[in-house]
């Protein structure tokens, strides 16, 4: 009892005195070119005085480099897994394959080494890289796994807009940690244990010299759960220049700036004539929604276990802070009347509408569902045709907000409860905060370019826990082949029409009596006969639209019912 005691002050003694002392916040490097070597491996950092904390991170103690990549280069990872746990590694935001996109099925097992290769597409923006393996990921990021990614294009580099890394142009990962009373990441999400402990870049009570002219600041929030609710401590305004998946129209001045895990948002702050002056980045928690991840009341019930323990929750707390000091040469002092020019789609000639509806299994504990699946790493939940234009609605009956991310596209919101969307949320996003207690929303958006019947897409809740627990589902997108019907051939038997509706024939080449059998994607067996006849009508009007494998023999051949 005493000795627990004795340990007990002295814990307390220890935070008293470390938490006025404030840490230069870390910039990670940069990576640039055609070829990336990203190594995950564990470390060690000293988050606090005298402790190493145990972490995980890519080419470093914790987080990973800032990879730059320009539209139009062919990039490489090289994504060489050095953790005893298997992982893979998601480029979030980025539109590229589906078998680049390091999903949960693109697994990178120990001691191996991962190398998608792509396109860049993407306009410019900032997006991340994180752990996605279905189980792992809240483990992976918690233990920290996660980096940013800056995407650049010409129109961008045509605007009067801060550009200089780490100088006027800041990276700021915003994440929190859950931590053991012997200050290591408990990165078991199943512990129930609360994350008390917020990092800028992995930094604790971080600081960064600013220079007084406009800067800009490319936020992310990394974190497993929590939503902050971004201010400045002097009360001034700043200005949303762009979304998840890019510039907006136009600066948007705002005062606060709510952001769900996922999330990016890149923001000029004005700090012109203040050189001397200290003002902080705070997360103003007063102000987030109840029934929200970071507000101070949840109103609902199945509360989150320990949740009302957690001094960050509903507290306002300086996230970063900036000692203003001289300007750059060149500095940029102005905010631009307007940015680039958006077409978000249009709401004509749409070809799919879905409903998603969100469902709890327990309050807002969870865990949830969508549509009442739970995520089967098997099951493919929707196929589209390639170049579909959809609108997808949302419905949340869930005590609880969650944000939605879809991979593969960058969407444009039409509706949050109704109204329509904010104006630094009417760019292009691939995350979407459904408030909770019958919260409802709408985005439009177009699947173009990379079609693959066999390696899925995810959506998800990005809350880790979340997504983990199973509030993911998963997509193809397949080549619109309904104007061409073709016979499949292989060298033992034919199959028409392809893809089917009703029936197909099939017509062997040589023997009868051989077996036919009808995969589902996922493996599962959903028809067996024998072929008693040269030719035979299979009825294929019970199986649901989408790829299945035809296996006669040894041959297996791939066709589409729809
Ligand atoms: Cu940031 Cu599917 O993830
Ligand atoms: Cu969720």
């Amino acid at each position: 009892m005493k000795k627990i005691l004795s340990i007990a002050i002295v814990l307390i003694a220890t935070s008293t005195l470390t938490a006025q002392i404030q840490n230069p916040l870390l910039i990670p490097p940069t990576l640039a070119g055609a070829n990336y070597n990203l190594i995950v491996d564990y470390d060690s950092l000293e988050v606090f005085p005298g402790v190493y904390t145990q972490t995980a991170g890519v080419n470093g103690a914790i987080l990973g480099p800032t990879l730059i990549i320009n539209k139009g280069d062919v990039v490489t990872m090289n994504v060489e897994n050095r953790l005893t746990d298997t992982t893979t590694m998601h480029w979030h935001g980025v539109h590229l394959p589906s078998a680049m996109d390091g999903g949960p099925h693109s697994k990178i097992y120990p001691n191996t080494t991962w190398s998608p290769t792509w396109t860049a597409m993407d306009r410019a923006s900032t997006m991340w890289y994180h752990p996605h393996l279905h189980h792992k990921t809240y483990k992976h990021v918690m233990m920290g796994v996660s980096g940013l990614i800056i995407n650049r294009d010409t129109t961008e580099t045509g605007l009067t807009l801060p550009r200089t890394y780490g100088i006027d142009d800041v990276p700021l990962i915003l994440q929190t940690k859950v931590m053991d009373a012997n200050y290591q990441i408990d990165s078991d999400m199943m512990n129930s244990a609360m994350d008390t402990l917020f990092l800028a870049n992995a930094t604790r009570n971080a600081y960064f010299d600013a220079p007084a002219q406009v800067v800009r600041f490319r936020i992310l929030n990394g974190s497993p759960m929590r939503v902050y609710n971004l201010g400045l401590s002097n009360g001034n305004d700043f200005w949303v220049i762009g979304s998840d998946g890019g510039l907006l129209s136009a600066p948007v001045q705002m005062n606060r700036l709510l952001m769900a895990p996922g999330e990016r948002y890149e923001i000029l702050v004005d700090l012109s004539g203040m050189q001397g002056q200290n003002i902080s980045i705070l997360n103003y928690g007063t102000g987030i929604p109840s029934s929200t991840y970071g507000a101070g009341s949840m109103m609902g019930g199945g509360a989150i276990q320990n949740y009302n323990n957690n001094p960050l929750n509903g507290a306002d707390f300086t996230m970063l802070s900036l000692n203003v000091v001289a300007q750059t040469s060149n500095p940029i002092t102005t905010i631009p009347a307007t940015l680039v020019s958006i077409n978000p789609y249009s709401q004509t000639n749409i070809d799919e509408n879905r409903q998603f509806n969100f469902t709890s299994t327990g309050g807002q504990s969870g865990p949830f569902l969508i549509n009442g699946n739970t995520f089967n790493l098997s099951q493919v939940n929707h196929v589209i045709p390639l170049n579909n234009k959809e609108i997808w609605s949302f419905t949340n009956q869930t005590p609880i907000a969650h944000p939605f991310h879809i991979h593969d596209v960058q969407f444009n919101i039409l509706e949050i409860n109704g109204a329509a969307p904010p104006l630094h949320m009417q760019g292009w996003k691939d995350i979407l905060l459904i408030p909770g207690h019958q919260g409802s929303a709408k985005f439009i958006t177009k699947f173009e370019d990379f079609a693959d019947a066999n390696v899925p897409f995810m959506y998800h809740c990005h809350m880790l826990e979340h997504e983990d627990e199973g509030m993911m589902g998963q997509f193809t997108v397949v080549d619109d082949v309904s104007t061409e019907v073709e016979t499949l051939e292989t060298e033992i038997f034919s199959i028409y029409p392809n893809p089917a509706n009703d029936k197909i024939q099939v017509k062997l080449k040589h023997s009868k009596s051989q077996e036919i059998q009808i995969i589902d994607v996922k493996g599962e067996l959903m028809f067996k006969g024998i072929l008693t006849e040269m030719i035979s009508t299979i009825d294929v009007s019970k199986l649901s639209n989408g790829v299945y494998f035809i296996k006669v023999e040894s041959v297996t051949t791939k066709f589409i019912k729809q």
